[in-house]
């Protein structure tokens, strides 16, 4: 047998196995598991002794290059794939947003070019609706055939993005005939709407009261109708950017019911929380976005969550503004501060830091809720998602014991500063191999802009 790539001496991890192996890859698939392969019979090798390797992560929430709050995401499909891949991410799906009038396929094809000759891991897109006649409600079908098979609706950001329960119970009638996946932003924008505008009249206008008028009641609520709409519609539904103990406790319930119901939490809301609104000046702005942080207490519960499956899956919700410039734009209101932050390379780290080295699951839950669960629900396992005879070699080769303190200074993305500022975390990703291709390592990308491939997915699969 030959091969490309064997990665030997590592201890594989998947969602479900722990085992010492080689692995043998041959264009671009794992093509061989066995205790000793011949190196002889190999083009390259790359030794794992004393390392994790693991399928490569998926990140299924980001927004690369989007227009939003007056500005554009700072990172572009080259910059932000390059600094997901330093951390161990290998395929992501971002968001293609339809205008208003716009059919869904339009959305698709500017979001196509925008990541068309850019990206360095693999991608897929969600579309967000914010129009859905008739034409777009018959489009759903052929595009979830056509591998987009999930969409995101929003019941926040009124007269932006925000739709109506009408919308979203036909969306999610729609998806549920042909096998698509709804995803949910739940916070009630109409009330919290009323809230900001209160504050304005009061005269708060500094980047704290961006968490203040956006209670976790109006997470709850949201998340309670769009479970509640869902079982009606008949479909599964996946809660976005879960952030607080009164939507887990909804999600909890309705999965308790046996509802195909699921959740991400993002690691903003597993290690920050509310007093980081309270930074001097207009610091806080660097931790406005939607949802909001949360009091601390709020953490334990999410990672509980995540330990006890009422969450599947961490994503980051990567959606970067420097902080100069983009962030200032609400300097004098709140209102006006772009809404988002940077996240995309430091996922695995965190969550393997304060997952499996804070005693609270195992290696291979890890493995679940970074690639599996997500290649799932998205559709895209078992070609991704895991490590199986057949599957893409998109393989990370992680150092549980190696250390690194995150900073803006030395971070990949493009944004000037890191919301995880001069925390230390422990468990790197050191080596990364997308279809085989190694494009991380030795601490510099090896991969190109370009390589990355869009994936048509799957219809949605239960986890
Ligand atoms: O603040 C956030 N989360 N910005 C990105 C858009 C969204 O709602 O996911
Ligand atoms: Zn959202
Ligand atoms: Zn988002």
């Amino acid at each position: 047998m030959r091969f490309d790539t064997i990665v030997r001496n590592g201890t594989v991890v998947t969602a479900t196995d722990t085992y010492r192996s080689d692995i043998g890859i041959a264009n671009g698939r794992i093509t061989a598991i066995a205790q000793s392969l011949p190196v002889e019979g190999a083009s390259k090798w790359i030794d794992a002794a004393g390392m994790l390797v693991m399928p490569g992560g998926i990140d299924v929430h980001t927004h690369l290059d989007m227009p939003f709050g007056g500005t554009t995401s700072a990172d572009d499909f080259e910059s932000g794939t390059i600094a997901a891949a330093f951390g161990g991410t290998t395929t992501l799906i971002d968001f293609a947003i339809q205008q208003k009038g716009q059919s869904l396929r339009q959305a698709l094809e500017t979001w196509m070019k925008k990541a068309d000759r850019k990206a360095a891991i693999d991608y897929a897109f969600h579309c967000i609706i914010t129009d859905l006649g008739d034409a777009q409600l018959e489009e759903m079908g052929a595009l979830i055939a056509e591998g987009v098979s999930s969409f995101k609706l929003f019941m926040a950001y009124p007269g932006v993005l925000m739709v109506d329960d009408a919308t979203i119970f036909r969306a999610m009638s729609e998806a549920a005939k042909y096998g698509g996946l709804i995803c949910m932003h739940a916070e009630n924008g109409g009330a919290i709407d009323v809230i900001v505008r209160r504050a304005l009249a009061e005269g708060k206008r500094a980047p704290k009261y961006h968490a203040l008028t956006r209670p976790t009641t109006a997470e709850g609520e949201a998340t309670s109708r769009a479970l509640a709409l869902a079982e009606m519609a008949g479909s599964p539904v996946y809660i976005v950017h879960l952030s607080c103990n009164d939507a887990l406790e909804k999600v909890r319930e309705a999965r308790d019911r046996g509802l195909p119901a699921y959740a991400e939490t993002c690691p903003q809301y597993l290690f920050l929380s509310l007093e980081k609104m309270d930074a001097p000046g207009f610091e806080g702005a660097k931790y406005v976005f939607t949802p909001p942080l949360r009091e601390k207490w709020h953490q334990d519960k999410l990672w509980q969550g995540l330990a006890h499956d009422a969450l599947q899956v961490v994503s980051t919700d990567h959606c970067p503004f420097c902080f100069k410039e983009q962030k200032e734009l609400g300097k004098d209101d709140f209102t006006k501060i772009p809404n988002g932050g940077p996240g995309i390379e430091h996922r695995l780290s965190l969550v393997y830091t304060g997952g499996v080295h804070g005693g609270r699951f195992s290696p291979n839950r890890f493995v679940q809720l970074v690639a599996t669960a997500p290649a799932k629900l998205f559709g895209l396992f078992p070609r991704k998602g895991t490590i199986a005879i057949g599957s893409d070699a998109d393989l990370i080769v992680l150092d549980p014991n190696r250390e690194q303190v995150i900073s803006a200074s030395t971070h990949h993305m493009r944004v000037d500063y890191s919301m995880f500022e001069g925390m230390r975390v422990k468990g790197v990703p050191i080596c990364v191999l997308l279809r085989g291709t190694t494009i991380l390592e030795g601490g510099k990308f090896v991969g190109k802009p370009g390589n990355g491939e869009f994936v048509r997915r799957q219809r949605y699969n239960r986890v």
